[in-house]
């Protein structure tokens, strides 16, 4: 869903909160009550690669039950359906929805590789909102998993208006790709940069050329908590709002790592303040704050931060500019 922006910058994408989207095997029925108690910002119910094939059908009704009972307060509701070019995916797709109906928020299509998967999600699900007089419209979060999906992705990001984000699957994509790689998602610090770099840049591109959030994937070395970390810090550097987790123990470091830091929040609003209080008639439209020029563009990248943490509830403490943060540390 996307909700009016308090911001005179029409651009500027407030969504639902997506820092830690935490995925759960739709079968594995033990895990959807830690779901539903864990902190993630959303979490999805699996009926994808995390399910094996003979389980698949059993899974559908395991996932609806889960919607249906649990509450996930606060918590994006989403489960992701089988590709549109498997033998599941309509099925899974009206049997979800017209199961859960207005306990789903989104649906997560995984293996996008053109626009024509998204209209043909886009047309059931108008069917099936239609037959059930539902008010509220399901949303769709787009997995970009393949250089075919990564060719199209700009066509996938504007084929429907029901997208809120674009999502990428670093396994799927490294098999794509023919990359010799057997873990999902991992640093690769014997790679000259970031590996990742190139395709998570051309994610978020086409995400906020279309007014959706751009989310990475699993990192799956469960253990790893550091390089789950730095993982997600780079890609919150780029712009990302969020990333999977794969259990709820990898929720944690995302909600901070996707979250301002205080000090830049303190920052960002002192630059507001500071313009704002600074650019009535015949005055400049360029400033000082502390030792930093600050002008118009200064005043975006500080209300995408405000922005940012008043929706998680943050509140601006006093900020001095004689110390000024790093805002790229
Ligand atoms: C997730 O679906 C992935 O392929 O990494
Ligand atoms: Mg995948």
């Amino acid at each position: 869903m996307k909700t009016a922006s308090h911001s005179p910058n029409s651009e500027i994408f407030s969504g639902r909160v997506r820092r830690s989207c935490l995925a759960v095997p739709g079968s594995q029925v033990r895990f959807h009550a830690k779901a539903d108690q864990s902190s993630a910002d959303h979490v999805f119910l699996d009926l994808e690669d995390s399910v094996a094939p003979d389980a698949k059908v059993a899974a559908r009704a395991q996932v609806i039950d889960a919607l249906r009972t649990l509450e996930f307060a606060g918590k994006v509701r989403a489960v992701r359906v089988n590709a549109c070019d498997t033998a599941w995916c309509y099925e899974d797709i009206i049997a979800v929805v017209e199961g859960a109906a207005d306990r789903l928020d989104c649906l997560v299509i995984p293996k996008v590789e053109d626009s024509d998967h998204v209209h043909f999600v886009d047309n059931l699900l108008n069917q099936i909102e239609g037959k059930l007089g539902l008010s509220r419209r399901i949303g769709l979060e787009l997995q970009i998993e393949s250089a075919r999906g990564m060719e199209n992705i700009s066509a996938i990001a504007r084929a429907s208006s029901r997208a809120e984000a674009l999502i990428f699957g670093p396994a799927d994509f490294s098999a794509s790709l023919h990359a010799p790689e057997l873990t999902v998602g991992p640093l690769k610090p014997q790679y000259p940069g970031d590996y990742w770099h190139y395709f998570l840049a051309r994610i978020v591109v086409a995400a906020r050329a279309n007014g959706l959030q751009a989310i990475d994937g699993p990192y799956a070395q469960i253990r790893d908590t550091n390089g789950l970390r730095t993982s997600a810090e780079r890609t919150a550097m780029l712009g990302f709002d969020g990333k999977w987790a794969i259990t709820p123990a990898q929720v944690e470091v995302l909600n901070e790592v996707f979250s301002p830091r205080q000090e830049d929040f303190d920052k960002a609003t002192a630059i507001l303040e500071t313009y704002q209080g600074a650019t009535g008639a015949g005055q400049n439209g360029a400033m000082l704050l502390g030792d930093e020029m600050i002008d118009e563009a200064s005043r975006k990248m500080a209300w995408m931060m405000v922005e940012r943490g008043l929706r998680l509830g943050m509140k601006a403490r006093p900020w001095h500019p004689k110390s000024p943060p790093n805002l790229s540390a």
